[in-house]
């Protein structure tokens, strides 16, 4: 009902309007103004977490795409290697799992029948489970060893979004609680990290404000049959996150690529008027990286392409190449994501309204699959 929804016009809308308080809430009580405690995760043990020689995440859908931009996190602070796993590809494998292996899993609904049997499957092999979930008392969290929740709210349109931020701020607190116990980042930059995760909420805020230029942009384009999404480091998880919902909610062909490939195939797709978004790493954060994806962008303007860039404020570097200009906030490049998810959220629900969709229950989709 639209008491529900508190005035917005769906669910969705509502849901990414509170992504500040997402992230926000998942933080308190976790952080201190030098370090993460997790309190969870101290009952687990934190010698059994200093003893940790490899981390497998597993999860399904927008859940797989928080635990691939979270690796990129694990391995900097807490340098213990991770892989990323697809539930229903895990189960049916034959990993290779020891006692010092950390299974965590992700799951919104802690409901999903691939991740809970994925979950079950690990426990029986020996391994430890940790299950970051947003519904308190669900079944994969009952089932596993420690649960650290995220505190969105209740998600109720069936794409997520307030749940993805806050899975990814779970996901760094639980990196930076590692990395305390591991000993593997000092204090100080522990300190650095924990000012960057209480400016989020802000941050985000401020992003939210693109909301009439996005739905400018996604009324332009709604007829649009195809689009690319390019990104690198942690912005190829957000790459392939956009174009996700793209699929979700506008029934659009969508694809995200790692930009370092594109050289490798993709390129061929790109022909005149083809829309691609770029998300475009920090000039400052990752100098390294910045001038390689503005190559990227100047080969596929090179070839016709129509480039929406999403870029930090002041990276006039991309300014030239780009047909539409998205800008974020500055943040250090790890936490770059939970903002430059934000326009992409918003364009696929903008799209999918311009084209006279159902943004809160896109068709064939469940928002939990308790089945195979
Ligand atoms: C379904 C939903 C997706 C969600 C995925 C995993 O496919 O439509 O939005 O990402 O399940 O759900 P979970 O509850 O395990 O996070």
């Amino acid at each position: 009902s639209a008491s529900e929804k508190g005035g917005w016009t769906s669910f969705m809308a509502k849901e990414v309007s509170e992504q500040p308080d997402a992230v926000a809430n998942t933080l308190r009580g976790r952080i201190t103004a030098e370090q993460v405690v997790v309190p969870e995760l101290t009952e687990f043990g934190d010698d059994v977490l200093a003893g940790v020689r490899r981390i497998v995440i597993i999860a399904c859908g927008t859940a797989a795409y928080a635990a691939q931009t979270a690796k990129y996190a694990i391995e900097k602070w807490a340098q213990v290697p991770v892989d990323v796993e697809l539930s229903h590809e895990f189960r049916y494998r034959d990993p290779v799992l020891s006692e010092d292996t950390l299974v965590i899993s992700i799951s919104q609904s802690g409901e999903t029948m691939d991740t809970l049997m994925a979950v079950k499957y690990a426990m029986s092999l020996g391994a430890k489970a940790i299950s970051i979930c947003n519904t308190q008392g669900a079944t994969i969290p009952r089932e596993s060893d420690a649960v650290i929740y995220t505190h969105a709210g209740p998600e109720v349109a069936v794409a997520s979004t307030k749940a993805f931020v806050a899975q990814i701020t779970a996901l760094y607190l639980f990196a930076l609680h590692l990395a305390r116990v591991r000993g593997s980042l000092s204090a100080a930059e522990q300190a650095a990290q924990v000012a960057e995760l209480q400016a989020m909420p802000e941050k985000i805020q401020t992003v939210l404000g693109v909301e009439d230029e996005v739905r400018q942009l996604a009324r332009w384009m709604s007829d649009t049959r195809a689009v690319l999404f390019l990104g690198r480091h942690v912005g190829f998880p957000i790459a392939l996150e956009g174009a996700l919902k793209l699929k979700e909610l506008a029934y659009i062909h969508a694809e995200g690529f790692a930009a370092g490939e594109l050289k490798h195939g993709p390129i061929a797709l790109i022909e005149p008027g083809q829309p691609v978004f770029v998300v475009v790493p920090s000039p400052r954060g990752s100098a390294h990286l910045h001038p390689k994806v503005v190559s990227n962008i100047q080969e596929i303007r090179a070839r016709g392409a129509r480039i929406i860039v999403i870029a930090e404020v002041g990276d006039a570097a991309v300014l030239p190449f780009a047909d539409t200009v998205i800008h974020i906030p500055l943040a250090a490049p790890l936490f770059e994501p939970l903002l430059a998810v934000v326009p992409l959220q918003m364009f696929a629900m903008e799209l999918a309204i311009a084209k006279g969709l159902d943004v809160d229950q896109p068709r064939n989709l469940a928002k939990s699959v308790t089945v195979e």
